[in-house]
């Protein structure tokens, strides 16, 4: 059978697929659900330095293609994911993702150097999340972007990834480029859930879920081209940087297509949402199947080697 195996940073992963920061993440229960599950990784919820009970439900409404979710960052507190980790480190030997998405810059300087002395093996930096009331999406602001990865890197002893919101402008795309290349970042997770979406039924004519007058971040396969194109894009400006894909994968052939746009990983997000544990086995065993109709035996065939028209 094709090796799916990958590396980000040094850290070994058996697999290439595992899950997004988000979905059934947030509490011990749902972390070893994730751990039993052939998950390569265990990614945990993003955290602040609060704990937060996040915005009032409904919060998230599933998609005939996908979902949304408005959800304001429902985590236990940095504190308690530092506890997890190692709970799940001792108990389950995987390699675990901790995500951090302090509201403030000060709150992720604390967080970060509170994660130095913890089991996490990856540290995923989040200034994306289009829902936190009152506040912008961090990764919009270039100026913060570039101060905030200054100090988080510096302060950081393991290896620092960061997660982006999705982008939509060729300079943008090389504005970030150029921040990241300032940094120690071991890797890219792209893409966060495309901001500000809108779902509206039309019989009860109101919106879907109740933050933000109905404004949410959507998930699914509404979003998979726009990963895509974001994973080639940064491929392309940043082509040492691990990028891992995510945003709408739903099958094996959708990691086999992240891959040639130049993924060295997949996290999967409302996929886990709607199906559950079990997509972690059929994604890979598609990916596998697919690859060795194709006579691929290892990621790195192809990994990157998209071709174009001209
Ligand atoms: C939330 C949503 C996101 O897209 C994100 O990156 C972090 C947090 C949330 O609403 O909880």
């Amino acid at each position: 059978m094709p090796d799916i195996s990958t590396q980000i940073a040094g850290i070994k992963l058996e697999t290439c697929v595992f899950n997004a920061s988000g979905p059934n993440d947030v509490t011990l229960g749902e972390l070893e659900t994730v751990a039993k599950s052939v998950s390569s990784a265990i990614t945990m919820k993003s955290c602040t330095l609060k704990p937060r009970k996040g915005n009032p439900e409904p919060r998230y409404h599933d998609l005939p293609e996908g979902s949304i979710n408005s959800m304001g960052l429902p985590n236990l507190g940095y504190k308690e994911y530092i506890r997890l980790a190692s709970i799940l480190k001792s108990k389950y030997n995987k390699p675990i993702v901790a995500s951090i998405s302090g509201l403030a810059l000060e709150d992720n300087i604390i967080i970060f150097k509170a994660f130095n002395e913890s089991k996490a093996d990856l540290i995923e930096f989040n200034p994306g999340s289009p829902n936190t009331i009152g506040k912008p999406t961090m990764g919009y602001d270039f100026e913060y972007l570039d101060r905030s990865l200054n100090e988080v890197t510096k302060i950081c002893k393991k290896p620092v990834g960061i997660k982006l919101p999705p982008y939509f402008d060729f300079v943008h795309f090389e504005e970030v480029a150029k921040i990241i290349k300032k940094h120690k970042v071991a890797y890219i997770s792209s893409i966060n859930s495309i901001g500000n979406a809108l779902v509206i039924d039309p019989v009860k004519e109101q919106v879907a879920i109740k933050p933000k007058g109905g404004f949410c971040g959507l998930g699914g396969k509404y979003i998979k081209y726009t990963t895509l194109a974001n994973v080639r894009k940064f491929h392309e400006l940043l082509p040492n940087v691990p990028i891992v894909g995510c945003g709408g994968i739903y099958s094996g052939i959708d990691v086999f297509e992240l891959v040639l746009a130049g993924a060295t990983a997949v996290q999967l997000g409302t996929i886990f949402m709607q199906e559950g544990p079990s997509c972690f086995k059929r994604i890979q065993d598609e990916l596998r199947g697919y690859m060795k109709s194709k006579g691929y035996k290892s990621l790195g065939d192809f990994r990157g080697k998209l071709k174009t028209l001209d």
